[in-house]
């Protein structure tokens, strides 16, 4: 004879019913459904019922619709009533509100040995030994990817970093002091590595900074969102509350890629006229407060490091500020054998391409092999067959292009190397 008695669980007894789960395991291993979202569903009126027995609460069953399958999502026993059909009991009374909430197929996941596991059983649950379950945690929540999305960002694809061609040096440097201290947060702290939180990226126009910024989110993971000055100064307060805004709605994301490009527009010497005293300060603060959260990192980009005030590079704001200078002889290799794979070119020497190269950013490799790109289409159409272009057509197209790094600037980042990298 049952000494308890049933009823619907509600809202009211969320904290009995929660303090019943603890001493309720047998097993002690994680549930596969996580008590908040066994409350979330009780708290939206999803089937749930209990057992009470002198006043006090002594099991539950929790469920939820999803189309025709009903989820036992937990099943709770207070220790001292087990072994006597209480858990039948509760999963009957349970299953029955899953039916009349349109549920056919009734299934339950339980840790293996957990209590509720005879129950089950007992009540003509099969269990099914041929599944495995299989779990994967994806690090951007969907509140995150709304947040990126009202500041203009994304999740970007998944392969950008493979992308990057070349530029072995700066990958590696990137990826060990900033990609895997991030990734691996756990290990790193073991070893006493600090997560980087804002990394400066300097060099000539075209050279990859912006490429490299979205390559690091890509390869973390997590949102990435650029932060355009003109865009914060569209609000009323004009850039420095944009960017108090701004960073105040990054502050709640879990993970994110912060990236501010040409930042000298904005973080200007303070006693030269152009930047704003009042924009750099608030950058700073703002960069003080982001530095106080995990699983984050700012990335700032300026072609003019020399201009930058001088407390924006102080120790402490920016953990690396790193290079990122013309493709070497390699990575011009790999760009144009990018290029000229992408255009269906054959024989191509490439040697003589990298060679006539010398000095040109990617930016300009791109735009050259694009010309040769856009004659080659041309030419197949006007002439209906296929035209493949050769060494030479490479040639000309790097003869017409100016490069856009000249000697004087590629010295002069030379002298900004040795003055500001901290890698
Ligand atoms: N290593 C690389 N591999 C492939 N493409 C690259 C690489 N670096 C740059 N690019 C390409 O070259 C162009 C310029 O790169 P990017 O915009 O990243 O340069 P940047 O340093 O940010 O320039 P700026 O200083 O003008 O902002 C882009 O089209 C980019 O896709
Ligand atoms: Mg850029």
């Amino acid at each position: 004879m049952s000494t308890w008695h049933l009823r619907d669980l509600t809202d009211a007894d969320l904290e009995e019913a929660v303090a019943l789960e603890s001493a309720s395991t047998t097993v002690g291993q994680r549930a596969l459904f996580p008590l908040s979202e066994v409350v979330a569903s009780l708290v939206a009126g999803e089937p749930a019922v209990a057992a009470e027995a002198a006043g006090q609460i002594v099991g539950t069953a929790v469920g939820r619709v999803d189309r025709d399958r009903g989820w036992v999502l937990r099943i709770t026993m207070h220790p001292e009533w087990r072994g006597r059909g209480l858990g039948s009991e509760l999963l009957a009374l349970l299953e029955q509100r899953l039916v009349a909430a349109g549920a056919r197929r009734l299934v339950c996941a339980l840790p293996v040995g957990e209590t509720g596991t005879q129950a089950l059983l007992n009540s003509g649950f099969q269990e099914r030994r041929d599944i495995s379950w299989f779990e994967k945690l994806e690090h951007v929540r969907p509140q995150d990817v709304d947040a990126a999305a009202g500041l203009g960002g994304a999740v970007p694809a998944p392969n950008l970093w493979q992308r990057v061609q070349g530029m072995t040096t700066e990958k590696d440097l990137i990826e060990r002091r900033i990609v895997l201290p991030l990734s691996e947060p756990s290990l790193a702290e073991d070893h006493g590595v600090r997560e980087p939180r804002a990394v400066m990226l300097f060099g000539p126009p075209g050279t990859g900074k912006t490429t490299f910024a979205r390559a690091i989110a890509s390869r973390l993971g997590w949102p990435f969102v650029e932060l355009f000055p003109s865009r914060l100064a569209a609000g009323l307060g004009g850039v420095a509350s944009g960017l108090s805004e701004a960073f105040s709605t990054l502050a709640a994301m879990e993970h994110v890629v912060v990236f501010i490009d040409e930042v000298e527009e904005i973080a200007g010497h303070r006693d030269h006229t152009g930047s704003d005293v009042g924009v750099v300060n608030e950058l700073l603060k703002s960069i003080v407060s982001f530095r106080e959260r995990p699983h984050r990192l700012l990335v700032c980009a300026t072609n003019s490091i020399g201009s930058l005030d001088g407390a924006f590079l102080r120790h402490g704001r920016f953990d690396y500020v790193l290079p990122i200078g013309p493709p070497d002889r390699d990575a011009r290799r790999s760009l144009w054998s990018k290029a000229v794979s992408d255009a269906g070119a054959l024989d191509v020497d490439l040697s003589q391409l990298v060679g006539a190269s010398d000095g040109f950013t990617p930016a300009d490799i791109g735009h050259a092999s694009q010309q040769v790109a856009a004659a080659t289409f041309e030419a197949t159409l006007s002439s209906g067959t296929r035209v493949r272009a050769g060494t030479a057509d490479y040639l000309t197209a790097i003869s017409h292009t100016r490069p856009t790094l000249s000697r004087d600037d590629v010295e002069a980042f030379g002298h900004d190397i040795a003055q500001f990298q901290r890698s």
